[in-house]
């Protein structure tokens, strides 16, 4: 009945989870305000959507994305960009395809033919020098030259958004590749087309374009620090948070009473239900991490071959999950700086009302709170690891289960 080869759970792979969870605040982001704001050729910024790993980033936007497109939008598949590597190869080489799909690859201008091909030596040759001794414009303004005439071909035939997604942008460690790369979208997002509406008024318009930058928390510092207010101006951050267990919560309940459909021996449709105790149990065990629910879930899944997921598939599935799931924890902990992680196992020593900025500094051997002042913002508005108050508290509840509990091991 529950196959392996059915299971709608997706850890850790690049697609839009099936079983899906909250991110409510950002989806109607982009369907209620981004999309339509730009299609009405009001300005409105990029998004750069951080966080750290495995909070859902890559598939958030995924999941715009694939709705974009299923709408009839221009859409760039995820722009990963690996460590060191030239971001504007990649966005020159996606931006070739659309502009086939937006028909300019036809067109007979000589001045389109001609940004093509400088769009095409971007591609090829990214921002490297080589590229800089060429005649002709710098690589981001060819860019930028052909996002607009792209967003152009996208007003004359009057319905689609062009969607740009670059992932991993921590990555970009190229200042000169990262400053072309943000100017180069951040020009073609605040340029100014033109319009004659219907009833023959001029208007300036924005054109319809949609940019998401997506990366782990510490793009913040790059962009922010190199780029200062004009990035700010142009894109607004934010940090993503863990999912609410409402949420999680809600994300199981078609198991719990309609059943999950998966397709039976005979070709007819069979249903694989869920206990409530299985759900909620799946959701403690996840502590708010998208990651960990869709490996408790698929080990749960996979813990038996019943129609009914119970709450024992879910605890014995997950005795073999322990290791990945504190691997998971251990994986962002490992990236802290020192003094953020002395910081947060510090203030896990401490019982819960004691984790004022004082007490947390005086463990850690400084005798004012103001001493590790700035280490605590960091971790709260930089990284969303914990939230500054009176006292101090988790944020990243895995983290908190991890250093204050035996979590992952509940046996
Ligand atoms: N809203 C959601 N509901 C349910 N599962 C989700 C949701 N968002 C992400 N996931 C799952 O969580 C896991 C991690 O997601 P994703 O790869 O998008 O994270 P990320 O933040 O991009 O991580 P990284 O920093 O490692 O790139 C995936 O298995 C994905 O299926
Ligand atoms: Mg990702």
């Amino acid at each position: 009945m529950r196959k392996a080869i059915d299971s709608p759970f997706s850890p850790g792979s690049d697609t839009v989870p099936h079983v899906w969870a909250g991110r409510t605040p950002q989806l109607s982001d982009w369907r209620d305000h981004l999309r339509p704001r730009r299609m009405a050729g009001l300005h409105e910024r990029g998004r750069t959507i951080l966080g750290e790993a495995g909070l859902g980033k890559s598939s958030l936007v995924r999941r715009l994305t694939s709705e974009a497109s299923a709408a009839g939008d221009w859409v760039t598949p995820q722009l990963r960009i690996p460590t060191g590597a030239d971001p504007l190869k990649r966005v020159a080489g996606a931006l070739l395809t659309v502009a086939d799909q937006a028909g300019l690859a036809a067109a007979r201008e000589k001045k389109i033919t001609e940004l093509l091909r400088s769009v095409e030596r971007v591609a090829a040759a990214g921002v490297s020098s080589s590229m800089r001794e060429q005649p002709g414009p710098e690589p981001y303004s060819a860019l930028t030259n052909l996002l607009i005439e792209i967003g152009r071909a996208a007003l004359r035939q009057g319905r689609s958004i062009i969607v740009i997604h670059v992932d991993e942008v921590q990555n970009i460690t190229d200042d000169a590749a990262l400053s072309q790369l943000l100017t180069a979208l951040g020009d073609a997002l605040t340029h100014e087309e033109p319009l004659t509406l219907p009833g023959g008024r001029q208007i300036d318009a924005a054109l319809p374009l949609a940019v998401y930058l997506t990366g782990l928390p510490e793009f913040a510092d790059m962009a922010g620090a190199r780029k200062g207010a004009t990035f700010a101006r142009r894109f607004q951050t934010t940090m993503l948070a863990p999912i609410e267990d409402d949420d999680l919560i809600a994300a199981l309940q078609p198991f719990v009473t309609e059943g999950w459909p998966v397709a039976g021996d005979d070709g007819h449709d069979e249903r694989v239900f869920m206990e409530p105790d299985a759900q909620h149990a799946i959701v403690e065990l996840a502590c708010g991490e998208p990651f960990l629910f869709q490996l408790a879930g698929e080990r749960a899944w996979y813990a038996g071959t019943s129609a009914i997921i119970t709450a024992e598939d879910v605890m014995s599935g997950w005795d073999d999950a322990r290791y990945e799931a504190e691997g998971h924890v251990l994986r962002i902990l490992d990236r802290l700086p020192s003094r953020e992680r002395q910081f947060v196992e510090t203030m896990a020593e401490l019982d819960p009302t004691d984790r004022t900025l004082t007490t947390i500094a005086r463990h850690m051997g400084y005798e004012k709170g103001t001493a590790v002042g700035p280490t605590g913002q960091r971790l709260d508005r930089q990284r969303g690891i914990v939230t500054r108050g009176k006292p101090y508290t988790f944020r990243h509840r895995a983290v908190e289960a991890y250093l204050t509990t035996d979590w992952p091991d509940m046996s």
